[in-house]
């Protein structure tokens, strides 16, 4: 296929963008870089359990489902058919974004495939948890797990459905048989009345339908007519439910592979995969996290870093970066290039530790086990490098990074074999570092 250069880099390329370890990677602000260089952003999994704040001047927006490529004017962004929807959520952005002049109804589509999220989806994902006990996994209570599972048992019901009153209507009412007594037995919740959930969702259907639509065919064109593509990933790699820490997963895959089945395009379409990843390591909810630090070493990262869930608001567990989970997110996706974030975090310690090997079993490992009770017995292997005493603020150039924090960097580029295309010192979308532009 030719390529046309334009001066922003070369059109006709597809790129994904996935996150290389327990999600909140600071995705949302490479998406928001590169978006500049795409025509098109498309979300292909997960649901409003991602969430990453925006700065637009001094006013804060939080996107939970919507690619923050609405920000950038004539951007096209896509739900698509991998995305599970709760529209009440999707209406409350579009809301904030009208508000405040940033929406344009021609830029969002919504895939006709994608499933939604329904009200009994978000009390059984809480009941569930509440029944788990100490075994919980520590959902975002957003329903994101029931929903993916009623697709995957062939009762969900789609966005599309909207579109077709009756439809709507049998596919809930068959739902209801069995959730009314799903709910009620053995949870001992209260049950829902038909009526109630169809109003509101018809009301719904009248507000977004306008945006449901086959993306697939749209995103097929503009490839086709040589447009580029941002898929953004959410959630990251150890957190993908065939290639994560299964069960402390989520209920979609992560990975860069669901782009493609999580938006109707072939994987031949897809041309370059970057993985972010922080320049250490969080983890939200439960499950296994071995370079993990105790809570007094914790503190410094989580404050310097400003570790709080932005869909929940809880506090993140730090650690150092992890170049085995971070490497074997490099093999599952086939990354070709590296986003280190939030490298300014760690300006002001006199050491910085990277795990580069787990002590299992009296061997060292450097394939990255999944196994829970595996990876709760395995003990980090350290290597310490210097810190760098300086402010890493205002670098615009590889060479402006201190001596120290360009070894760090180089370390860990050679520990996962992955090229760094870009670093990020900052929350600003100046403050970043860019190497190699992925859509050139
Ligand atoms: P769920 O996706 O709400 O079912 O939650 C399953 C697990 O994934 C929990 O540990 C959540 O904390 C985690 N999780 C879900 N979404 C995100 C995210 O966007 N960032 C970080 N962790 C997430």
């Amino acid at each position: 296929m030719p390529r046309l250069e334009t001066g922003r880099g070369v059109m006709g390329k597809n790129v994904v963008i996935v996150g290389a370890q327990w999600g909140d990677e600071g995705k949302g602000k490479v998406v928001d870089i590169l978006s500049e260089y795409a025509d098109v952003v498309v979300r292909f999994q997960g649901g409003n359990n991602a969430g990453h704040t925006i700065l637009v001047g001094e006013d804060k927006i939080i996107l939970h489902l919507i690619p923050s490529g609405i920000l950038h004017p004539g951007k096209v962004c896509v739900i698509g058919n991998g995305v599970v929807v709760d529209p009440a959520i999707l209406i409350e952005e579009i809301e904030a974004l009208e508000k405040r002049g940033l929406f344009h109804h021609e830029n969002l589509l919504v895939s006709k495939d994608a499933h939604l999220i329904m009200p009994y989806h978000k009390k059984i994902d809480n009941a569930k948890e509440r029944l788990r006990g100490s075994g919980r996994i520590g959902t975002t209570g957003r329903g994101i797990g029931p929903a993916y599972a009623d697709k995957v048992s062939r009762c969900g019901i789609k966005c599309g459905d909207l579109l077709r009153e009756e439809d709507f209507r049998f596919k809930l009412k068959t739902n209801l048989l069995e959730k009314n007594h799903y709910l009620t037995t053995i949870f001992h919740e209260e049950g829902y009345e038909i009526h109630d959930i169809y109003h509101e969702y018809s009301a719904y259907g009248e507000k977004i339908g306008r945006y449901i639509t086959d993306t697939s065919v749209f995103l097929n064109d503009s490839i086709r007519e040589e447009k580029s593509i941002l898929f953004e990933g959410a959630q990251g790699t150890l957190l993908d439910i065939d290639h994560g820490t299964y069960p402390y997963v989520t209920s979609s895959n992560t990975v860069a592979g669901q782009a493609a089945t999580g938006s109707g395009i072939g994987p031949t379409r897809i041309d370059t995969v970057i993985g972010i990843a922080k320049a250490y390591t969080t983890r939200v909810g439960e499950g296994p996290f071995p370079t993990e630090l105790d809570e007094e070493e914790e503190a410094h990262l989580r404050e310097m870093g400003g570790e709080y869930g932005a869909t929940t608001g809880r506090p993140r567990r730090c650690g150092w970066f992890d170049a085995v989970s971070t490497g074997y997110a490099a093999r599952v996706n086939g990354m070709d290039g590296l986003v280190l974030t939030k490298l300014d975090v760690l300006d002001g310690l006199k050491e910085i530790k990277i795990c580069t090997a787990y002590r299992y079993g009296g061997e060292l490992i450097r394939n990255f086990p999944t196994e829970t009770s595996i990876l709760n017995a395995c003990e980090p292997s350290y290597e310490t490098m210097e810190g760098w005493l300086e402010s890493t603020q205002g670098a615009k150039d590889f060479s402006d990074l201190p001596r120290n924090a360009q070894r760090y960097v180089r370390r860990i580029e050679e520990l996962i074999g992955v090229e760094v295309v870009m670093v990020s010192v900052g929350a600003e979308r100046k403050e970043a570092v860019m190497l190699k532009n992925p859509f050139c």
